[in-house]
């Protein structure tokens, strides 16, 4: 198994070029299924995840052709598609292939998809998904650890979500796009990704507007063309790397970013006493002298992203004072704090929250990766603590950070990957 090295202590200067998102990669791949036509999506990271659902693409008999001379570019041919089953040993690897559900239901009328399990970080049910496109029309059964799903056309109708469920409103405004009538999603996720998504769909001919809003609508169309589309750039990435000046005390231009999508995140680094400038597709990142301890409370977008949270924890534990982390939206996503904690961090776990108390500096320890932001989090502590820390599991990060140790040894960092 492979382990990742960082020895601490280096102050990070330079500039780092931020990847395709994987939560808006994700949702778009899946959309190309809604026509036969196909589809040349642009800025795809170079993930794990992504290598997954072309594995699942292939199983259904659609064809992706990773266009070799030109980098992160893909073209999807969905005319080929045979099957409507996403089976158990993809979407075990990742719940996310349950995106496929929707697409499926409307191109085919049928889908088969292997119930996705619980995460570390929760129970992550889908129970949302399912009931919206019941509401569409769909007839949803459950049978031997899958979703059976079928119906004639679906139909148009208003879904009030108990939840703002960001793949939840993906899966619902992709079936949507082709069903009868108006469809009009009240409650929805407002994230960057599902306004890309749309973005996506709407330049396939498909009807939407709202997105972005707490009400989205979808007038459904009789088919839809192919997609010439490009990613929008991965804010949860640009985060980390902000969150990596911070902590180390450093100077970082990152690049390739959509500085309203991190709005949150620079309002919380500068309550923490970091300098930041913002320009147009950029935000640079400068430590400050000391890290001020700031409370930090998760919720749905434009609120502080929960995939941010693991990483601010990182840097808290090193604050100058007292800081209450309150995490809404997963249920366990707190398992970096135990990791944390072996590196020397002082953190009370109560409930949601996580109460953390700066001490003035970590050690390096080894420490096992739990999910993918809890591997930055032990990362981000790694590179500002006194010698080597050592991660395992780091299978996690591979899912969602493209070649995070180079970008991060492009910076000065002392860091590599070594077999274990
Ligand atoms: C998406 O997950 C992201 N993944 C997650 O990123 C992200 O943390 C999350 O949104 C929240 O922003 C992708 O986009 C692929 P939710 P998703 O449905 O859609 C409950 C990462 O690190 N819920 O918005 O699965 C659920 O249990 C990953 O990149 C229901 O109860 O999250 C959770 O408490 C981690 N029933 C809350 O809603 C449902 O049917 C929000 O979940 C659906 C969700």
């Amino acid at each position: 198994m492979e382990e990742i090295i960082v020895t601490g202590g280096v102050r990070l200067k330079g500039s780092v070029k931020i990847s395709g998102a994987k939560n808006a990669a994700l949702p778009i791949l899946a959309a190309t299924i809604l026509t036969s036509e196909k589809s040349r999506i642009k800025n795809v990271p170079k993930l794990e995840d992504i290598r997954t659902i072309y594995k699942l693409f292939k199983r259904l008999g659609i064809m992706v052709e990773e266009d070799g001379d030109r980098d992160r570019e893909v073209v999807i041919d969905p005319s080929t598609l045979n099957s409507s089953e996403a089976p158990y040993d993809l979407v075990k690897t990742m719940r996310a292939s349950c995106l496929v559900l929707g697409p499926l239901i409307a191109r085919l009328g049928r889908a088969r998809v292997s119930f996705p399990g619980g995460c570390a970080i929760g129970a992550r049910p889908i129970d949302l998904h399912l009931k919206g496109l019941k509401s569409l029309g769909a007839e949803i059964g459950l049978e031997s650890g899958y979703i059976n799903a079928s119906a004639q056309r679906l139909k148009g109708t208003n879904i009030c979500l108990d939840i703002p469920t960001v793949t939840g409103t993906e899966n619902i405004m992709m079936a949507a796009v082709l069903a009868e009538g108006e469809t009009i999603i009240e409650n929805p996720a407002c994230e960057p990704e599902v306004v890309s998504l749309s973005e996506a769909l709407n330049s396939m001919g498909a009807s939407i507007s709202g997105a972005g809003t707490r009400i989205i609508k979808i007038k459904g169309v009789t088919e839809l063309k192919g997609m010439d589309y490009s990613i929008i750039p991965d804010r949860v990435e640009a985060g980390t790397f902000m969150v990596a000046a911070a902590i180390t005390q450093g100077d970082i231009k990152i690049e390739d970013c959509i500085p309203e999508h991190v709005d949150h995140i620079i309002a919380r680094l500068r309550d923490a006493g970091m300098f930041i400038e913002e320009g147009e597709d950029w935000v640079r990142v400068k430590g400050g002298h000391k890290i001020r301890a700031v409370d930090i409370r998760t919720s749905p977008y434009p609120g502080f992203p929960t995939d941010m949270q693991a990483q601010m924890m990182a840097l808290m534990s090193l604050s100058d004072g007292l800081s209450v982390i309150t995490e809404t939206i997963f249920e366990n996503r707190f398992m970096h704090a135990l990791e944390l904690k072996r590196m020397g961090a002082d953190i009370t776990i109560d409930g949601h929250s996580a109460v953390i108390r700066g001490v003035p500096s970590l050690s390096g320890a080894q420490v096992m990766a739990t999910d993918l932001r809890a591997s930055a989090s032990l990362i981000l502590a790694g590179l500002s603590a006194k010698g080597d820390t050592i991660i395992s599991r780091i299978y996690h990060i591979d899912r969602g950070y493209e070649c995070i140790e180079k970008k991060l040894e492009g910076l000065g960092a002392k860091i590599k990957r070594v077999r274990g």
